[in-house]
């Protein structure tokens, strides 16, 4: 009697859970769904990018997964990337707030805040501060070149030798941003900047792997002391740091006189008062760390994938060479103005940053509203997956989508031309508000670098492997470069 009762329930949650586990009418296609795992089943957890595309060509460029009980819409192609984020960008400019990712920023931070008022105000604050500390002036680029010098001397002390880059251009990205927001560059073996930057580079990697997913997809795991945990740990010790900083900056300040962005943030909570607004000094804490975070593993990994396809397709790196040559004639330095010279440069770094991918999923959005999307509905508060890879490999959109050629980005008059599908900083509402800032590093960093030097693939190195390391972003395999000190130099 007992067995035939438990039975009998057993069915009736299992049909609860398959009902459930319904796609609602008219959602994107997919998979069939499982009962409390979802699809997750479909996907590679270590890296889902071939699962997506293995997928998008049976569903289209808009099919949904349920990740466990979430139900989630993957967007590929440029036309439904842009009818999402640009012609509709206010209907999918929302961030989920109950992931992972939410749980270890603790909801404090800029790139995951919400659509809404204060994410608005934040948003506004750093791109008007960026700009008043020099973005599209010249500060900008003085603060890029001071921190240039410092890889030039790096790079001289290894001539004839060969080095890992990795580290070099991370507290390269990672100095420029903290110069912006702290007011202060890092001696790069100085503590703060060793563990900052180790912390994050370990969380980017754990936050896209397998246990995240298990997190986000089966919140009965929560509090159990998996892997993820050390992403917490580490989030605690950068927080740590910048109490201190800020805490010296208090001391130090002269009201009225920012020095930087934390100064600047400061004199905005004293010019707001108690008008209740989203701005707090705890929130400062984590919206520094966001910006700091954003802004170095993302150029830095753009540059270590530029150098590597630099090194190896030497005709490519000679021919930069030649126009920068050409175009730095008789000047000492060059300046980011002095990209409209060089149609040649421009359409490699566009190329680089293509091939790098180096934000494959982008960031989740979710809807604000009851939407649709390339005619299907898609519920207020879905999950939404950005596929970008799919917008910056997508055949018919460039002339070489599978392959390193800066032809990409240029015309038949050998003029450059950015094709709209170029979406590396994403696009409408929640684009990358540093665009401005990366494009300025990635330009002044690989010009300066390679007027100095050659770059040369060691012999000893075997096949270069161009397959990247997955996680938030993606980075090449770990390589060492020769270095050569040119002879126009
Ligand atoms: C090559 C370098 C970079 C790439 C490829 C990149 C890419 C991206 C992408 C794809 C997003 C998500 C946009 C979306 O959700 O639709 C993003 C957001 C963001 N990026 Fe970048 N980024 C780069 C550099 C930077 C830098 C240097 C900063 C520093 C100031 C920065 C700050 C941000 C912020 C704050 C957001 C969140 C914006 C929001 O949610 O409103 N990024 N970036």
């Amino acid at each position: 009697m007992f067995a035939s009762i438990f039975l009998i329930w057993l069915c009736l949650v299992f049909l609860v859970l398959l009902l459930k586990s319904q796609r609602p009418k008219n959602f994107p296609p997919g998979p069939p769904i499982l009962p409390i795992l979802g699809n997750i089943l479909h996907l590679s957890l270590e890296n889902p990018l071939k699962d997506f595309e293995r997928l998008r060509n049976t569903y289209g460029n808009v099919y949904s997964l349920f990740l466990g009980t979430r139900p989630a819409v993957i967007i590929n192609g440029m036309k439904a990337m842009k009818e999402a984020m640009v012609t509709k960008g206010t209907d999918f400019a929302g961030r989920p707030q109950d992931l992972f990712v939410n749980d270890a920023t603790q909801r404090k931070g800029l790139i995951l805040a919400d659509y809404g008022s204060s994410w608005r105000d934040h948003r506004r604050f750093a791109l008007a501060t960026l700009r008043n500390f020099g973005l599209g002036k010249h500060s900008m680029e003085e603060r890029i070149r001071t921190e240039i010098q410092y890889t030039v001397d790096t790079l001289e002390k290894s001539i004839g030798n060969t080095l890992n880059p990795q580290v070099m251009f991370h507290n390269a990205a990672s100095n420029i941003i903290c110069q912006v927001l702290f007011g202060t560059r890092y001696e790069y073996d100085d503590e703060f900047i060793k563990v900052i930057v180790q912390c994050f580079t370990e969380n980017t990697k754990i936050t896209n792997g397998p246990w995240t997913v298990l997190y986000d997809s089966f919140p009965i795991i929560h509090d159990l002391p998996l892997p993820f945990t050390k992403v917490l740990k580490n989030v605690e010790t950068c927080r740590n740091l910048v109490i201190g900083l800020i805490k010296e900056h208090k001391k130090t300040r002269v009201h009225g006189e920012p020095r930087d962005f934390v100064d600047c943030y400061l004199d905005e909570l004293n010019k707001r008062g108690d008008d209740g607004s989203s701005f707090s000094e705890e929130r400062l804490i984590m919206y520094a760390l966001d910006l700091h975070f954003a802004g170095t593993d993302t150029t830095s990994n753009t540059l270590l994938t530029g150098f590597l396809y630099l090194m190896t397709y030497p005709h490519i790196q000679e021919r930069c060479q030649q126009e920068i040559d050409e175009v730095l004639e008789g000047k000492d330095q060059a300046s980011f103005d002095d990209r409209h010279n060089m149609p040649y440069m421009q359409a490699v770094i566009h190329e680089v940053q293509r091939i790098a991918n180096t934000v494959p999923l982008s960031v989740p959005h979710c809807t604000t509203k009851d939407t649709e999307l390339m005619g299907y509905s898609i519920p207020r508060g879905t999950l939404i997956i950005p596929n970008l890879t799919s917008v910056l490999n997508e055949e018919g959109q460039w002339k070489f989508p599978n392959e390193f050629n800066p032809e990409n980005f240029l015309n038949d008059q050998g003029e450059f031309v950015k094709p709209e599908t170029f979406m590396p900083f994403s696009a409408g509402p929640r684009m990358c508000l540093g665009e401005g800032l990366a494009r300025m590093e990635l330009f002044l960093i690989m010009v300066t670098l390679l007027r100095k030097f050659k770059f040369i693939w060691p012999e000893d190195a075997g096949e270069p492997d161009y397959t990247p390391v997955y996680g938030v972003t993606l980075n090449p395999k770990p390589y060492r470069m020769k270095i050569q000190l040119r002879a126009t130099q």
